[in-house]
Order: structure tokens, then sequence, then C-alpha cells
């Protein structure tokens, strides 16, 4: 369907994961359990973290509360749109919903990699300087990182869009993904893109890139570090990391996959957007919690304080 050159398109039509009706049904109840317990999962985390003091005043746990209530955010700017588009014959987005969605996603996608750094300095710290371990990371030190991992996402976000705001489009119109995604978007500008491309792949996936190598090479270091000091700790130390190691490969590696390659359509660039929408933050919550002893107690201190104070009123 090639429309006239002049006529400005004002939405996009996804083609979503598949086009099997009885498959779409299957994937709808899928991804909206998977929803359910990301949001459940996160927001247990986040409600544990911000009421237990303990929790709380733990640099650890102050980043991954909020690794959670970003991680809830990216899955709520791509996943209901898209489970509900499982149900729809027409999956359409308007051209201001599409922009929105891709200025959140990597809003709070930049955000993510700057923490998921912010807690690997932490990490470091911990392991190899244990000493001045809560001299360094005190409360204006946690606050001033978070923030800056909100800053950095502003930025790398609006470097992107400032330009992308501002393409013509005028048809086709289809988005063969599951929600707007940058590459797949600007194939479909009527105009030159080919400076814009480059950006990307310098803003988004050379970014990723070198976030994934430097958080490769502070887990090393971490790992060495340990070993050389006793072999009993490295156990330890692999245990905890191990899980750290999970969620960013699982996370940056679609994303390099991705942004690096952008403009060579490969259609599994669908199947892999899923993982940083869908699989990454409903892990976050299994690998901290299920396997961490001192959040199932903050959970169950939680429970009784709520409890008791049911009793007195
Ligand atoms: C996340 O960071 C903000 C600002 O630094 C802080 O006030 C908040 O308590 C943190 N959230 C959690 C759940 O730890």
């Amino acid at each position: 369907m090639k429309m006239v050159n002049s006529s400005k398109i004002s939405e996009f039509v996804l083609l979503g994961l598949t086009n099997t009706r009885e498959l779409e049904i299957i994937f709808f109840f899928i991804f909206l359990l998977a929803y359910a317990a990301i949001m459940a999962g996160n927001l247990l985390i986040v409600v544990t973290i911000t009421f237990d003091s303990h929790l709380h005043s733990t640099p650890m746990y102050f980043l991954l509360g909020n690794l959670s209530f970003l991680d809830m955010s990216i899955s709520t700017i791509t996943t209901p749109k898209m489970v509900t588009d499982f149900l729809r014959e027409n999956k359409i987005i308007s051209l201001w919903g599409c922009m929105a969605q891709m200025f959140f996603l990597h809003f709070l996608g930049g955000s993510e990699m700057t923490l998921l750094i912010v807690m690997a300095v932490d990490r470091y710290i911990a392991i190899c300087k244990p000493l001045h371990y809560t001299t360094i990371m005190n409360r204006r030190v946690l606050t001033g990182s978070v923030l800056l991992s909100w800053a950095i996402g502003f930025v790398h976000t609006m470097s992107q869009m400032v330009f992308t705001i501002t393409l013509p489009f005028c048809g086709p119109n289809v988005v063969d993904s599951i929600f707007c995604d940058l590459p797949l978007v600007l194939k479909l500008a009527c105009t030159e893109t080919y400076v814009l491309e480059l950006l990307v792949i310098a803003d988004s996936g050379l970014l990723s890139f070198i976030c994934f190598i430097l958080l490769l090479i502070s887990y090393i270091v971490i790992l060495v570090t340990v070993q050389r000091r006793s072999s009993g700790g490295l156990s330890k130390a692999l245990s905890t990391l191990s899980a750290h190691i999970t969620v960013v490969t699982l996370f940056f590696g679609p994303c390099i996959f991705i942004y690096a390659w952008p403009f060579s359509s490969f259609s599994v660039d669908k199947f892999l957007s899923v993982f940083y929408s869908v699989i990454t933050p409903l892990l976050n919550p299994i690998i901290y919690t299920l396997r961490n002893q001192e959040m199932k107690a903050a959970m169950s201190r939680l429970r009784t304080q709520h409890v008791s104070s049911r009793q007195t009123f």
C-alpha cells in the first residue's frame, strides 16, 4: 500500500509478534501474566525497601529500589499496549503515541543503563574498599547518582528525539514490531535519515556496547581482587555477581544487537525487544528477592509490622 507522497501520516500500524490468531491468544495470556508478575514483583521490592529503614539505608538496596522502579516503568511503556494489541486485528498507534513511546523508552533505558553502572561501582567499593564503603556511598552520593542517571537518560533520549520529531512521514506506515522504536520508525521517514541513523548507532548502539564492556571489566576486577585476597571468598562473590551478570547480559545483549546493527532489517529484532521490555524486568525481582535472605527477612518484618499495627487500631 503506497500512499501519495504529499499526504501526512497521523498513525502507524504495528505488525506484532505473529499473525497467527491462535498464537496471538496464547501470547496474550503469557504476556498478561508476565506483566502482572512484573508489576507485583517490582512493586513489592519498592515498597519493602521504602518502608524498611534498614534496607533503605543500605546503598545496594536503595539503588535496587530505584532499579525496580525503572523496570516497572519501562515495562509499562511497552507491555500493556502490546498485550491489548494481541487481541486486536488492527494494531494502530498514533504518531504522537509512537514518539512518546520512543522518548520514554530511551529516557528510562538510558537511566537504567547508568544505574546498572552505579550498582557495579557500588559492588566494587563494597568488595574492594570495604573500610571506606559507608563514607564513600553516603546518602548524598546515592541521591546524586540516582539524579545523575535520570539526567543522563534525559540527555540521551533528547539527543535523538529532537531530530526524530521533525521528520516528515508520508507512508508506508507499517512498523514490523510490537512497539515503536527508533531504527524501525526512522526507516519510514520520507526524507534522507542517514545522519540520524548514524547518530542512533553512536548514541544507542555504541553507548550500550561501552556500558556493557565497562560492566564486564568491573566484574572481572572485582573477581580478581576477591580471588587474590582469599580463595574462599571467590565462590560467594561469584554467586552475587552471577546474578548481576545475568541481568546485565539479558539487558544489554539485545540492545547492542538492535541498535548497533539497526538498519539491516533483521526481523528477529522484535523478539529481542521482548527481552529488555519484559524478560529483564521480570527477572530482576526473582534474582534479587527469592535468592536474597536479607530481602525476605525485611518482607516478613514488614508483614508483622502491618499485622500488629492493624491490631492496635
Ligand atoms: C530512589 O531514589 C530516590 C531519590 O534519590 C530516593 O528518594 C528513593 O527513596 C529511592 N527509592 C527506593 C525505593 O529506594
